[in-house]
């Protein structure tokens, strides 16, 4: 078999320690997350619009939203009765607070929380069983997290995910530091682009160690971005990690909740298509090249109509709406829509059940 131990986040253990990342809006739902509970790992749904098929979100976005959290996890929870499943629950939410406690009522195991620190995060889940973990992508945003829940909160995170460079969706970059890790560019090879991270993941350990240390408990760490094989979940394990978060690699299965089209984008991607590109989020984000891109490129749009997604976006000042350019992705609607993708979208080459994914990356026997 494998070597790898069961991920332990306090009184939850995942047999495998494998975390699906969550992914908006509508690419992990019900369908992915369930199944990643149901095989071992911890299956994690996104919050972002996640009640975009709702008849009323257009209406009432944010009420429609948190209707479907319910929904959602009830839907996952009949797929793995026994399994992990939580939420990713972005800072950058509009009314996040709201977010995260429907969240728990609904039963999340986990609540993973990114796109900014999620400072409040301990007092928001008080008093219940759900656990937490921020994700980082600096020695300097891990200190600033654990200082102030250690401060004001005297608790320490379940668990803490690393997002390097290589990852999908937004990240927590500057261009300039995307720079430096050769990681806006496909001209420098992925394992180059790692290496050149793994200083920093180095450094972030370091910060995780001080406060086990002072809180004589183990803290387990995840690493994400750019993870798509058995020897990428061993570099992550040998570099101290406790599990890994994949996004990218569980796009291209059978129980992804994107419509086909999506993950035959990332089939047809070829490496010099997945581009760096500034979202109205004010973060770099990594995307597969497309028409919609080349249209809004320097472009200020006009916007009829505000989805509530985030507490900072002025819709005067954006190129396009976000809500929009990703939910039209998870509508088929490739053509007017932003193709989110890990730096590893295009070694896609089939569809494959996350059974299949998990096995592969466990180093596990088809
Ligand atoms: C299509 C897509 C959407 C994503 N959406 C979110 C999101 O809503 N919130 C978040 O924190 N991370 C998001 N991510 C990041 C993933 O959760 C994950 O950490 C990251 O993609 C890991 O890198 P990998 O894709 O190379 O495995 C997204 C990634 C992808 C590919």
């Amino acid at each position: 078999m494998n070597s790898l131990k069961p991920l332990v986040m306090g009184d939850l253990t995942a047999k495998h320690p494998i975390i699906q990342g969550g992914m908006g809006v509508g690419i992990s739902l019900s369908s992915l997350a369930g199944a990643v509970a149901k095989a071992g790992g911890v299956g994690i749904i996104s919050t972002a619009q996640i009640g975009f098929k709702d008849p009323n979100f257009l209406k009432a976005p944010m009420e429609a939203n948190l209707r479907a959290i319910k929904t959602e996890f009830d839907k996952a929870r009949a797929i793995a009765p026994e399994g992990i499943i939580g939420f990713n629950i972005m800072v950058a939410t509009k009314k996040y607070a709201l977010y995260v406690k429907e969240a728990v009522m609904a039963g999340a195991d986990i609540i993973i929380s990114g796109a900014g620190l999620p400072i409040s995060l301990p007092e928001l889940v008080e008093g219940t069983k759900t656990k937490i973990a921020p994700i980082v992508s600096t020695a300097k945003s891990a200190m600033v997290i654990c200082k102030m829940w250690d401060r004001k909160y005297k608790r320490i995170p379940d668990l803490l995910v690393i997002e390097g460079p290589l990852a999908g969706g937004h990240l927590g970059f500057s261009l300039e530091q995307l720079a430096e890790y050769g990681a806006d560019t496909d001209d420098v090879p992925a394992t180059y682009r790692q290496a050149a991270y793994d200083e920093e993941i180095g450094s972030i350990m370091k910060v995780v160690k001080e406060y086990e240390e002072k809180y004589k408990k183990h803290i387990p760490v995840a690493i994400a971005g750019g993870i798509y094989t058995h020897e990428d979940v061993m570099h992550a394990m040998e570099l101290g990690a406790d599990a890994v978060q994949v996004g990218t690699r569980f796009v291209t299965t059978e129980e992804c909740d994107a419509p086909l089209s999506y993950k035959q984008a990332y089939i047809d991607a070829k490496k010099e298509d997945i581009v760096i590109t500034k979202s109205p989020v004010g973060m770099p984000g990594r995307a597969i090249h497309n028409g919609f891109l080349d249209r809004v490129a320097g472009t200020k749009a006009k916007i009829t109509h505000c989805y509530q997604c985030l507490e900072h976006c002025d819709p005067n000042n954006i190129p396009y709406c976000i809500t929009k350019a990703l939910s039209n992705a998870a509508e088929d609607h490739l053509e007017d829509a932003l193709l989110f993708c890990g730096s590893n979208a295009y070694r896609a080459d089939k569809i494959e059940t996350v059974d299949a994914v998990m096995k592969d990356l466990m180093g596990c026997p088809a």
